[in-house]
């Protein structure tokens, strides 16, 4: 079973940013989600760090319920604290059976790059969905990304679990071994991307929009509505 921590990044300012930065990519899941109606839907958003994203997802286009977990225990607190009167509930927790299953969708956003045993992952997930669900797992953190193996030690030196180098291959065959439906859309295709001057990350505006565009990946995995 997977520790958990305080924060994920080392700096906890790192992590401080990510809801301002990852709002426009929020954004753009929400625009994918399938279903015209959600509102009966109970939601799962896993690795959901300070929470923003059912937040954003909500204030959007209303749920009945929904849930965030991840393994750092201060920004859950941060989580909760940030709710308002949403029907969410922000959990510290490894094991997705400890949010009650029974879920409509569920989300990670940059969380599948961090987790090691991904097959486990993928088992835990088919457990918590209801027959029909789907989990959109978005990451550009992959090993055929080719800013990938740049990025890699760099986000080592900050984050507080380990950083495996999972490729495109082994995140579908772990959904698959679960018995997940599973297709993948590079959904940034069609996206404007926000430009920002270079950094360490995106040394050139080409790097950028070919890293989002092309490499940033929605996995869609599907529950058997007959399971
Ligand atoms: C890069 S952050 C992304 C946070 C958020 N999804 C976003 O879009 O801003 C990765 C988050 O995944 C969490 N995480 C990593 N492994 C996890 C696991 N096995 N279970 C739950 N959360 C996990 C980390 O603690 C961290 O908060």
């Amino acid at each position: 079973m997977t520790e958990l921590i305080e924060t994920w990044s080392k700096d906890a300012s790192e992590e401080d940013g990510m809801t301002e930065e990852h709002a426009w990519i929020w954004r753009e899941m929400i625009n994918i989600v399938p279903q015209r109606d959600i509102s009966a839907a109970r939601i799962l958003d896993i690795g959901c760090n300070q929470g923003g994203f059912l937040r954003m997802l909500y204030d959007t286009r209303p749920f009945a319920s929904g849930v965030g977990i991840d393994l750092a225990r201060d920004r859950v607190s941060l989580a909760n604290a940030a709710r308002g009167g949403r029907p969410l509930e922000y959990l510290a927790s490894s094991q997705l059976a400890d949010t009650g299953g029974g879920f409509d969708m569920a989300f990670s956003h940059e969380v599948i790059y961090l987790i090691d045993d991904l097959e486990d992952h993928a088992k835990q997930v088919a457990a918590v969905l209801k027959p029909g669900g789907h989990y959109d797992a978005v990451t550009c953190c992959h090993a055929d990304s080719p800013l990938w193996a740049r990025w890699r030690p760099k986000i080592a030196e900050f984050s507080n679990i380990s950083v495996p180098n999972h490729s495109i291959a082994t995140i579908a065959a772990a959904f698959l071994k679960a018995g997940l439906e599973v297709s993948i859309s590079r959904f940034l295709a069609n996206a404007f991307i926000p430009l920002e001057p270079p950094n360490e990350y995106f040394p050139t505006d080409v790097e950028r929009v070919e890293t989002y565009a092309r490499w940033k990946l929605c996995f869609r995995c599907l529950k058997d509505p007959n399971i």
